[in-house]
């Protein structure tokens, strides 16, 4: 398995809306354990493809929720091909949301509470089921990132600003 580069603002492959896949095949497998090696590597909860440049509608989810005996967390890693939201709750709810592709900087972004997503798994099985809570807000994020739209779309253009300049400043530090 390799860890691929993860892609940052501002690069323009982001802003890409991602293609359906057509088919799940070997490559579409290798791309989806490559993908949760890089996310694993960075300490993330999510990854869409169009983050390690792929524009394929391709999505990896582990949350880590729970610990084991030795304090790691449990691993429970879900792959989403072709994920697609099929209804949104009116409630919803504020997350204090990150993203690997704009390293270390948070914001709390408001969105549906609940949303009923369709996908494909890895072996190309059709599935469907409503999601809440972290699920919920992971996964429109992820969505999301297939359409070219990060979490900074979603938050004042003051607060923006204010998260890539700070972003630009560790960046000079670094
Ligand atoms: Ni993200």
């Amino acid at each position: 398995m390799t860890v691929m580069t993860i892609y940052e603002i501002p690069d323009a492959v982001l802003r890409e809306v991602a293609q359906p896949v057509d088919a799940v095949t070997d490559e579409v497998r290798t791309l989806i354990d490559d993908m949760f090696e890089t996310m694993y590597a960075a300490r993330g909860i999510g990854l869409a493809a169009t983050q390690v440049g792929v524009t394929k509608r391709v999505v990896v989810i582990d949350l880590q929720e729970g610990e084991d005996d030795e304090g790691k967390p449990i691993r429970d890693p879900r792959a989403f091909v072709n994920p697609e939201i099929l209804s949104t709750s009116d409630e919803t709810s504020k997350y204090n949301e990150g993203c690997l592709s704009i390293p270390e900087q948070y914001a709390e972004v408001e969105r549906p509470a609940r949303c009923r997503v369709k996908w494909l798994d890895r072996d190309g099985a059709v599935h469907e089921d409503e999601m809440d809570g972290l699920l919920a807000t992971c996964m429109q994020h992820e969505i999301d990132h297939l359409n070219g739209v990060l979490f900074i779309d979603h938050i004042s253009r003051l607060k923006r600003e204010m998260l890539v300049k700070k972003l630009n400043k560790a960046r000079r530090a670094a």
